[in-house]
């Protein structure tokens, strides 16, 4: 995926790039390694963003930022991005930090903030939402069919402090054994919810397109439906008004030795647009 990445910016890599979700650098050094010659690596995640201050400190093309990529606009002024790069969702090192409470199989809090600095954690949806709001948040967010019977489970059990203590109650609401843990979707839920992750990436689309210099180039690596159908709906409907075009007919995906490599990888799903014009 990496190669696609690097091949789908490649025409941009003598302007600004924004990594706009940076997590550990790893597409930021690929992109370095390609030539780039300016990459801004922003992400919400201040460990993150101190990880990419260290990693890159005697790296004058890289310049690490503490933002979300729905501020893109504000973050690079007047100035045009050639290409923008979006790899959205959770990074392996927030998934394997315990205390980041993104893992169902690692003891924490329920916390799931990409920014541990501001907003409610997600132990307060899930020790304060009414029942009927948490079966459709879990319905909406996590695409589960068993959300209300998971939603009852969860408000008998009240009050959950730790990831592992709901990874249980979700169980429950699962008889006999599944491929997936049974908590999977009902996590996915509670993480997209507590970030607001789909209307953060509705908004952060519609300002990166204005962010964009004539030629400019947009790709989003998406890990689950729901954001893949709100990238690929929005670069349609660009098109459609002739902003630009969709350079994947289909979303590029990883290959087996990758996905046997990562098997987190497997369900991502990389779209690429390029702008006809700037703003
Ligand atoms: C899948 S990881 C990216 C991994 C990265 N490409 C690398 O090579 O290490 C996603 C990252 O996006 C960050 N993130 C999530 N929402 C964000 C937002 N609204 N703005 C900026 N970063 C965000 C997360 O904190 C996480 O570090």
């Amino acid at each position: 995926m990496q190669d696609a990445i690097v091949d789908a910016l490649r025409p941009c890599l003598g302007g600004l790039i924004v990594d706009g979700t940076a997590g550990h650098g790893g597409h930021t050094q690929a992109l370095l390694e390609a030539g780039a010659e300016r990459v801004l690596a922003i992400d919400l995640d201040p460990d993150a963003v101190r990880w990419l201050s260290i990693r890159f400190q005697d790296e004058s093309r890289v310049q690490p930022l503490h933002a979300s990529y729905s501020d893109l606009s504000q973050a690079i002024g007047a100035e045009r991005a050639a290409g923008v790069l979006l790899d959205l969702g959770v990074s392996s090192r927030q998934l394997e930090t315990p205390a980041r409470g993104f893992s169902f199989r690692l003891e924490g809090p329920l916390d799931m903030r990409f920014d541990s600095t501001a907003g409610a954690p997600a132990g307060q949806l899930v020790n304060r939402l009414p029942e009927a709001d948490l079966a459709a948040l879990i319905r909406e967010y996590g695409e589960e069919r068993r959300s209300r019977a998971i939603a009852r489970r969860i408000v008998a059990s009240r009050p959950i402090e730790t990831t592992t203590e709901l990874a249980r109650v979700v169980a429950r609401a699962f008889p006999g054994r599944r491929r997936r843990h049974p908590a999977t979707r009902t996590f996915q839920a509670f993480r997209i919810a507590t970030n607001d992750e789909l209307q953060v990436l509705r908004e952060g689309l519609a300002g990166t397109r204005l962010a964009l210099r004539a030629d400019g180039r947009l790709a989003v690596i998406a890990f689950h439906s729901l954001e893949d159908r709100i990238v690929k709906q929005t670069f349609r409907r660009w098109a459609q008004e002739g902003l630009g075009e969709v350079l994947t007919r289909r979303p590029l995906r990883p290959n087996r030795s990758e996905t046997q490599r990562n098997p987190r990888a497997r369900s991502a799903r990389l779209r690429v647009f390029v702008a006809f014009r700037s703003n």
